[in-house]
This record gives structure tokens, C-alpha cells and sequence, in this order.
């Protein structure tokens, strides 16, 4: 079964966005508001209990639920009064406590203000701050008090002149970094999702200022991110370089996303020095696999990819990739300019073997990218160096291309049965003996 959440003051800002984010919230079956007048909410799980909230007493009996979320508050220009002020701000938090105490409710979340203090010489920062302590001397065992800053977000109400104050407020926020971090603006909704982060986690944390809203406020899209990573992690664990494959055609559009994603990989001063050939002629790998030691994935695989890296750099080759910058950005820059000019007085002057070696390592780059990218379309692959790059040359006319193999990759879907890597475990060396901390 759900739970149920109680909330004070769905109508207003932060309120609404909270009734929103519980009607969608799988965790909870019932929300009961209480409010002054009717907030006309068609959903199901939404009961509404009208009447005067200074004297919530009188609800004691309905006021049962698991969590109570206080989202109370009036303004001083809207309750100039004092008293009444006093009897809004820190009455209704204060008689909701009392009453969730009483009624075995075991979560209080309350909004309170920036700068609550109950010795405060100021009026409002003293009642904030005395509301605090009379919630947290009900010692409910779950007991959450947000401090929030200014708070943004689209009001009903029209008021010009805070409408203007807001605007030179935001212009503001980038300036606000380190200790000021806690006076930005925060928008209502973020405080609302805070909320909704301490019902569900229930983290050890009482007090929370506007900086740390806004930080819980993101932690479950962050979470959720990192889920994502894991996915990844897990995928990259179930591949392996596939030692049998079936035959079987792996789909155009899985076959599309991983060659774009080689083409997508970064590479020295973004040459690109590489081409790739996608190979699905049977005859052609009958005659790879012979020069390939080989190994039966090379005609068993659905695709076979050959990275061929350029045989060396030319000026013609530096400059078409400089050109092809300057058309798709539409526009000359002197530094980029001066930087092929640099590229110009190097690379073409250089041996030959070395500018293929430098070629081959970015080719390598995207091999890699292809590799991962594969594994993320859960489409296998052989990373492949045993074969004899000038047989394979010969066999597609790379040379002539003014292109060498470098490194070959059959995609495909292992056959399980037939490849006796496939229920081994992987073996990498630790991260300690991966990675040293430079700290
Ligand atoms: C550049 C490169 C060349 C490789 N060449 C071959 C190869 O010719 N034949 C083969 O069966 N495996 C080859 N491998 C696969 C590696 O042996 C394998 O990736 C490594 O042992 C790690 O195992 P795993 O990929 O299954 O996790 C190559 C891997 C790389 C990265």
C-alpha cells in the first residue's frame, strides 16, 4: 500500500508544485490538503479538507497520514498585522506538529525562511525562527526544515514591483559563487522536489539552507545519470572479443550508429587522418581470413570493418580538412589559419612511416569508440591486429588509395556454443594498478 502525505498550503507557489510532483509519485496512494478554500484538484488521490487552518485542532482527526509537508507561509504584505502574521507563520506549523506528534506521524517537513533565528531582533526572522524550535520540540522522528532563499518561479498574483526586484535579483545569480551560493534565488519547484527527496530518502540531515535545497533538489537526476553510467559498465562487462560468431546479419541501423560513432571520435588536430571500409562481400573476407590467421570471425561476422589509416600527411590533406572547418563554420580565423600554416611546415616534411604511425594511433582512437559503441548496442565485435596489413592492403587497393590497414574489427553476434571465451572471466588488472592519485 502508498502513503499518505498531508499537505498545508498546496495553493500557493512551492504547494502546487508539490501536490503536482505527489499526484505523480508512484510512492503515494493519498494526499489530503487542508486549506482555507478549495483548490477544485481532480485527481483521484487528492481529498480536500476545508476550513480555518488557526484552528487546526479541530482536524485532529482527519489529520492523520505518513508524512506532513508544511508549505505555510503569508508575507508581510500581505498580512501587515502582526499578530496575525505571527498566527499564520508560526501558529499553523506549530499546532501541525503538535497534531502529527500526537497522531504517530513519523515525517514533518516544513518550509521555513533564510535567516530564521528565534533570537533575532528582526520580527519575521524571530517567528521563523521560533516556528523551528516549536516544531523540532515535538521530536518527530523524522523532522526536515528548508531555509529557503528568495523564491522564484511563476506567482498567480501580480506584484509589479517584486516582479522588477526579481528581475535585478537574477541578474545577479552568476556573481553569487562561495559563501554567497546560499542567498541565490531558488524556484519553487526545486524546493518542492527537495521535498519530495527527504520523504523518499529520509537522509540524517535536519536543517537544510537554500544552497543545499537546490543540491538535493538535482540528486535524483544525477542518480538517474548514473544509473545510466552503470549501464554502460555493465555492458562494456558483457563484451569480449568474440572468438565465434554466427553468421547472423547484424541490423543497417545498429551498423549506422557505431560507424557514427567512430566518426565522431576525436582525433589529433581533428584530421581524421583515416578512412574506414565496411566490408560484406563473402569472396573479399574468404581471402581477408587467409591473411588473417585465419580466424573464423572474419567470414562469420555480419560486417567487417578495416580501419585504413593515410599513408602519410600531405599539404593536400592538412589543407582539405582546414577548408572543410572553414565551409561548415562559415567563417576564417586567423588563429586556426596559423595553425594549419603550422601543421603545413611539419607534417608533410616528415618520414612517411612516422606520419602513418601518428595516422594509425587516431584510426585506433575510433576503433576503440566503435568498439564501446558496439557494446552499448549489445552487437559484438573482435578487435583485430593478427593479420598481415600488406596482404590486406593488396586485397582492397588501399595503397593505391594512399591508405594502409591499420586494425581490423568483425562485427557480428558471438555463437556461444562454439567460442570457448564466452563464459571465461575477464581478466584486467586492478584499478590501484591502473591508476595512480596525483593529488
Ligand atoms: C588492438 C587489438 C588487437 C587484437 N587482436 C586480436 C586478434 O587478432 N585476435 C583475437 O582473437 N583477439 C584480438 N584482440 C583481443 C584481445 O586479446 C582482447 O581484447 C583482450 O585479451 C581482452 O579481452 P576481452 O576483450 O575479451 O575483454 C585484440 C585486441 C586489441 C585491442
Amino acid at each position: 500500500m502508498g502513503k499518505t502525505a498531508i499537505i498545508l498550503g498546496a495553493s500557493g507557489l512551492t504547494g502546487q508544485h508539490l501536490l503536482t510532483a505527489l499526484i505523480a509519485d508512484k510512492n503515494y496512494d493519498s494526499i489530503k490538503l487542508f486549506s482555507r478554500k478549495k483548490t477544485e484538484n481532480k485527481s483521484s488521490k487528492v481529498t480536500e479538507i476545508v476550513g480555518n487552518l488557526l484552528t487546526l485542532e479541530n482536524f485532529k482527526e482527519d489529520f492523520t497520514a505518513d508524512e506532513v509537508f508544511v508549505c505555510i507561509g503569508t508575507t508581510a504584505k500581505k498580512t501587515p498585522d502582526k499578530t496575525m502574521y505571527k498566527n499564520i507563520d508560526f501558529g499553523i506549523p506549530a499546532v501541525a506538529a503538535k497534531l502529527a506528534k500526537e497522531n504517530h506521524i513519523p515525517t514533518f517537513i516544513v518550509v521555513s525562511a533564510m535567516g530564521a533565528n528565534a533570537k533575532s531582533s528582526i520580527f519575521y526572522n524571530k517567528t521563523k525562527g521560533e516556528m523551528e524550535q516549536a516544531v523540532l520540540s515535538e521530536n518527530i522522528p523524522h523532522t526536515y526544515i528548508l531555509r529557503p532563499s528568495i523564491i522564484g518561479g511563476n506567482r498567480n498574483e501580480n506584484r509589479p514591483m517584486e516582479k522588477i526586484g526579481m528581475a535585478i535579483f537574477k541578474l545577479l545569480q552568476p556573481l553569487m559563487v562561495g559563501k554567497l551560493k546560499k542567498y541565490r534565488l531558488i524556484e519553487a519547484e526545486n524546493i518542492a522536489k527537495t521535498m519530495m527527496y527527504l520523504a523518499n530518502e529520509k537522509p540524517e540531515i535536519q536543517i537544510i539552507e537554500s544552497d543545499k535545497i537546490q543540491e538535493l533538489a538535482l540528486l535524483p537526476a544525477i542518480n538517474k545519470l548514473q544509473t545510466k553510467n552503470m549501464e554502460l559498465i555493465d555492458k562494456l562487462n558483457w563484451r569480449y572479443a568474440a572468438k565465434a560468431m554466427n553468421g547472423e546479419k547484424v541490423p543497417q541501423e545498429k551498423i549506422d550508429n557505431i560507424i557514427e560513432a567512430a566518426r565522431l571520435a576525436p582525433t589529433s588536430s581533428g584530421l581524421q587522418p583515416f578512412e574506414i571500409m565496411v566490408i560484406t562481400d563473402d569472396k573479399i573476407k574468404e581471402e581477408i581470413k587467409a591473411v588473417a590467421w585465419n580466424q573464423s570471425v572474419v567470414t562469420d561476422c555480419s560486417h567487417l570493418l578495416v580501419f585504413a589509416a593515410w599513408d602519410t600527411y600531405t599539404a593536400e590533406r592538412i589543407n582539405k580538412m582546414f577548408d572543410l572547418t572553414n565551409d561548415i563554420r562559415d567563417k576564417k580565423n586567423e588563429g586556426w589559419e596559423n595553425y594549419r600554416q603550422q601543421l603545413l611546415s611539419t607534417y608533410p616534411q616528415k618520414d612517411a612511416e612516422e606520419n602513418f604511425i601518428h595516422a594509425s594511433k587516431q584510426a585506433y582512437i575510433a576503433f576503440g569508440v566503435a568498439i564501446v559503441a558496439a557494446a552499448f548496442e549489445q552487437v559484438d565485435t573482435t578487435p583485430m591486429e593478427g593479420f598481415d596489413p600488406a596482404a590486406v592492403d593488396k586485397i582492397l587497393g588501399l595503397r593505391e588509395k594512399g591508405l594502409r590497414s591499420a586494425v581490423l574489427l568483425p562485427v557480428g553476434y558471438r555463437n556461444a556454443d562454439k567460442d570457448w571465451l564466452v563464459n571465461l572471466t575477464k581478466v584486467r588488472k586492478s584499478k590501484e594498478d591502473l591508476v595512480t592519485l596525483i593529488e
